[in-house]
């Protein structure tokens, strides 16, 4: 299968990115190399692209892709999380800037054997990479409670309780396999009352999400990204759900406005000091053509901070 992918919201990351000839850039979700492929082309021979991705198929076919450009390039096949220890080891202290894509790439939910997907049937995986945990041995073997938790902060799913019950009452038949194994439980869970297409959508992001560990330390790694940028460097990051978008506008917000002393102090004494500036005020969406030529565009946000 070839590795197909459209890079979302490509023209106005490059944009905010501003990529100088010369400069150290890490794109923290390498997928197809879209991204990347820009800012390669953009450092014209000079300067260093530093990229990690979970997935070692994205790594493969984006470094294929990336060999056409001659500007020297490093790859991890890690999680991005781990953005100090990967700079550190390619000897790199500050960075110019850093692109999160975040998610999954349409090539995973392309391939039915990764069991992202609700609509085919495939082994319940859900894993970005090729090891830990699976969204099989979540279902088998979560306790009833902490399955309801995942599904209601995770997937936003106020059928959350009915859903987890069933889930377990299902597994003690017969454990969990396949991916329409568990939509047909959650259906059953809803007893044919629902209104959206598909009532397996929130589901499958939450196990997602939990699967991969996807908002678990994220606001973390944000803020050692921003402490790694030069001056006028930049991080920028896409999201594609309200949680993970609402993580990365609060940990820039915390960046801003972090002053914890009372509204009528006359000066600060916390000793928070402002080191970035938001790149807009709310957030990049796609436009109207990237949203006729690319479904996926439709939930992307783009949000950045600038360095001072
Ligand atoms: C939306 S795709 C990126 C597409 C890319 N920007 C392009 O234009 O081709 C997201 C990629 O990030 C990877 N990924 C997601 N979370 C990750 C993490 N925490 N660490 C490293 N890679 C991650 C996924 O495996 C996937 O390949």
């Amino acid at each position: 299968m070839t590795f197909s992918h459209v890079s979302v919201l490509l023209k106005e990351t490059l944009e905010v990115l501003n990529v100088k000839p010369g400069g150290v850039y890490f794109d923290g979700t390498l997928g197809g190399g879209g991204h990347s492929a820009e800012i390669a082309a953009r450092l014209e021979g000079k300067g260093l692209l530093l990229a990690s991705d979970l997935d070692p198929a994205a790594l493969k076919a984006a470094g294929e892709r990336l060999a056409a450009y001659p500007v020297e390039k490093r790859f991890f096949r890690s999680n991005f999380k781990n953005f100090s220890a990967l700079i550190a080891e390619a000897g790199v202290e500050k960075v110019n800037g850093v692109l999160l894509d975040l998610g999954v790439s349409s090539h995973q939910l392309d391939e039915k054997s990764r069991g992202f997907s609700y609509q085919a049937d495939a082994p319940l995986d859900m894993r970005m990479s090729d090891e830990g945990m699976t969204a099989a041995d979540v279902v088998n073997t979560y306790d009833e409670a902490d399955l309801r938790r995942i599904l209601f902060e995770y997937g936003e799913e106020n059928n959350s309780r009915a859903i987890a019950r069933k889930i377990v009452e299902q597994r003690n038949v017969k454990p969990f396999e396949t991916t329409l194994e568990l939509v047909d439980t959650i259906k059953a869970a809803f007893g044919g009352r629902y209104t959206d297409k598909n009532p397996a959508r929130r589901t499958f992001q939450a196990l997602r999400i939990e699967v991969n560990g996807e908002l678990a330390g994220l606001s973390d790694a944000l803020r050692d990204m921003a402490d790694a940028l030069a001056p006028g460097g930049v991080l920028a990051v896409i999201t594609f759900h309200s949680l993970e978008d609402r993580l990365v506008k609060q940990t820039f917000k915390g960046m801003i406005d972090g002053c914890t002393c009372p509204k009528d102090f006359p000066v600060c004494t916390c000793g928070f000091e402002q080191k970035v500036d938001l790149a807009f005020r709310k957030p990049v969406v796609a436009g109207k053509e990237e949203l006729e030529n690319n479904p996926r565009a439709r939930s992307a946000k783009l949000r950045a901070i600038i360095k001072r």
